[in-house]
């Protein structure tokens, strides 16, 4: 394991965090025939292969991907790993389709047997869509998190996972008490957090679920420590809004509720985010929390449209996420050209560059993760996908009249699935191959 390799083919990414949409072409590499040289399971170099060619030590293996396009890996900054079994559950929106579909699913996974064949099957989804790392929510349950970081961990993946905290509003069996939630979240994280390349995020699942006493534990266990991340929702549709009013009447919105117990930060992100007032655009940005645009999911789910302008003019670092099992796809190139129709609905010509920064590096930053994965640049951990663009006869015949990066990208993107996730690396391991054998459904 991680000694020295290198990769020659076309590699794609983008080199730096921007302010601005326009700058991201500029920050945009791509490099048609180069060599990468991983050592250790981290990036030492990328070059175009003519320059580094005389540098390759001749005992270096060196994997060679003529025509495939090698892109960092996926980065899914808001999914439910235990509603893969239920995505694509037909007929409601949010809160008809939490009670009929998600908590009795969710109630499922109190049984560490369950939990463990999910957390399996779960994994090999990202990585069989090139997903290298995600935020996770698990359910109430410890057993949960516990099986889910465990087949994290021996993936070597870099995944950030809570167990989801709920005190009020969803059937008894998936309620815990703020002193319950306290006791075992703080054991999670003394067990998990920075555990190899794991991460611990705090795991409210939304303000109507949380009683004003478990929001104070949430905000205690994020001052005591103040490394862990944390995900929630905010803002997703117009009855949940109206019901965090109605439950918080003295709060001044949305998150305003989440603002007021500590729960707003650099590590935090919030799901979905479509109804926000000025206000707290303004509160996002000055206190650095991120979002996580779940573009598959607003749509399926009936919930609304992103406004990825607004979070650029106001400064708050976005990434995607598949939201499965509301969201219908973990393929972050599905999620991607979705994300394109939401914006054309709003007239934002959502550029491949854009698309590509809010599942790599854009998406890294909102983890507060830009130093350690996102791109090619040296030192970052050698997580990547190998693209197949031209996996299909019709993706072929667009390929070849495609006439540069941007448009090859472009239509790779509107056309892609599975079937172009030709190999998925960790920190330069193959994890996936495509054709490989497969784990049967649990
Ligand atoms: N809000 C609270 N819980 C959930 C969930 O599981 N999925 C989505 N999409 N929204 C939520
Ligand atoms: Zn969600």
């Amino acid at each position: 394991m991680h000694s020295i390799k290198a990769i020659r083919g076309s590699f794609f990414d983008i080199t730096h965090t921007v302010q601005h949409p326009d700058a991201l072409e500029q920050a945009a590499r791509f490099i048609e025939d180069g060599l990468i040289i991983i050592d250790g399971g981290k990036i030492r170099s990328l070059q175009t292969w003519e320059e580094g060619r005389n540098q390759l030590p001749p005992s270096i293996p060196l994997s060679n991907f003529p025509d495939k396009i090698i892109v960092p890996g996926f980065i899914d900054c808001h999914v439910h790993y235990p509603q893969t079994e239920m995505i694509g559950a037909w007929g409601s929106q949010l809160l008809e389709w939490l009670n009929q579909y998600t908590f009795p699913t969710e109630s499922q996974y109190h049984c560490a047997d369950h939990a463990a064949a999910m957390s399996d099957f779960f994994l090999d989804q990202l990585l069989r869509n090139g997903t290298t790392s995600a935020l996770v929510f698990g359910t109430v349950h410890a057993a949960s998190v516990e099986t889910l970081f465990a087949a994290a961990f021996q993936r070597n993946m870099r995944l950030i996972a809570g167990k989801v905290m709920m005190d009020q509003h969803a059937p008894p069996a998936l309620l815990e008490t703020p002193a319950q939630s306290e006791h075992v979240t703080r054991r999670l994280i003394e067990r998990w957090h920075n555990k190899g390349r794991l991460g611990y995020a705090l795991t409210p699942r939304f303000a109507p679920t949380s009683s004003p006493q478990l929001l104070s534990v949430v905000g205690e266990l994020k001052r005591e420590y103040p490394d862990v991340w944390l995900q929630t929702h905010l803002s997703e549709n117009p009855q949940e809004i109206s019901w965090v009013q109605e439950l918080y009447p003295e709060r001044e919105g949305y998150l305003d509720v989440y603002h007021h117990y500590g729960l707003t930060g650099h590590k935090s992100v919030f799901a979905h985010c479509l109804h926000l007032e000025d206000k707290e655009w303004q509160c996002l940005a000055a206190t650095r929390s991120a979002i996580a645009f779940c573009p598959t999911s607003n749509l399926f789910l009936g919930s609304g449209l992103f406004n990825l302008q607004k979070s650029w003019n106001a400064g708050v670092a976005v990434g995607i996420g598949s939201d499965v099992g509301a969201g219908t796809t973990f393929n972050a190139l599905e999620t991607l050209s979705e994300a394109y129709k939401v914006a054309q609905l709003q007239h934002y010509r959502l550029s491949v560059y854009e698309a590509f920064y809010h599942a790599t590096l854009g998406a890294a930053q909102a983890l507060a993760l830009e130093g350690v994965i996102g791109n090619f640049a040296a030192g970052k951990e050698a997580d990547m996908v190998i693209l197949d663009p031209a996996a299909t006869p019709l993706q072929r015949l667009r390929q070849q009249n495609g006439k540069d990066i941007h448009e090859r990208l472009f239509a790779l993107m509107i056309l892609g699935d599975d079937r172009n996730i030709y190999q998925t690396r960790i920190q330069g391991e193959i994890a996936w191959q495509l054709g490989q054998e497969e784990r049967p459904a649990p």
